[in-house]
């Protein structure tokens, strides 16, 4: 990627971070392979133990191999809530005042759907930290292109099968699983704790300069 190339990533890098929320409602509008390109070289770009550089990023663009792994994805969502224990086997079962689980279910009712599933991979295991940088780049990168992202997981139950689905070496580790489309939807703000409630200084406990502000 040329400096030329970076500039199509113009948007100022704070309002990137500021803004960016988890988009779970996709259109299926397809995305531009220079936008992918972008996206990807971003998450190259991103810090990574040594430079030895072990993420690998499977991008789905094949209607019906989305669809095949969508159902995957499905499975996977459901198996994950029996995991915690959860009743629900419906998208209404669950609470209406739980948001999250509401949104995450209709993630996966609709990711068949989206026009793009990006796969994060490491080539060995246990390299997760050389890996979720570049994936906070690559959503980054998507967000100043207008295109909505959210980091999802599997569930080891259809591992398996997605390996296979997408020919992934045994050796290779599965880290997350970004949809990304243009968003029906706003982005931003989140909702997070105040950072004077999550930030120490010179010592867990010491407030930062800004508590009590
Ligand atoms: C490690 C990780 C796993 C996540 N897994 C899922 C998931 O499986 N499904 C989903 O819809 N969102 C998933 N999320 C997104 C979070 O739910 C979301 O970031 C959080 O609720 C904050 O919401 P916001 O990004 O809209 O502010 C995941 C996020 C992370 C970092």
């Amino acid at each position: 990627m040329t400096e030329t190339d970076s500039g199509r990533l113009g948007m100022p890098v704070g309002e990137a971070m500021f803004s960016q929320r988890s988009i779970r409602k996709l259109r299926p509008d397809p995305i531009p392979t220079d936008d992918l390109h972008s996206i990807i070289e971003a998450a190259s770009k991103a810090p990574n133990g040594g430079n030895r550089q072990p993420g690998r990023y499977v991008v789905l663009t094949e209607p019906e191999l989305i669809r095949e792994f969508g159902a995957l994805y499905r499975e996977a969502w459901w198996a994950k809530r029996r995991d915690e224990g959860h009743a629900w086997t419906t998208r209404e079962a669950i609470p209406a005042e739980d948001a999250v689980h509401r949104g995450a279910a209709q993630l996966a009712d609709e990711i068949a759907n989206a026009p793009c599933i990006v796969l994060a991979f490491s080539t060995g295991k246990g390299q997760a930290n050389s890996v979720l940088p570049g994936v906070q780049n690559l959503m980054l990168a998507a967000r100043a292109l207008g295109i909505g992202s959210v980091p999802t997981t599997l569930h080891p139950q259809v591992m398996d099968r997605v390996y296979e689905l997408l020919s992934v070496p045994a050796e290779a580790d599965f880290h997350l699983c970004i949809p990304l489309g243009y968003p029906r939807g706003n982005f931003g703000p989140t909702n997070r704790r105040p950072t004077a409630e999550t930030t120490f200084f010179n010592g867990w406990d010491q407030p930062a300069p800004w508590a009590g502000e």
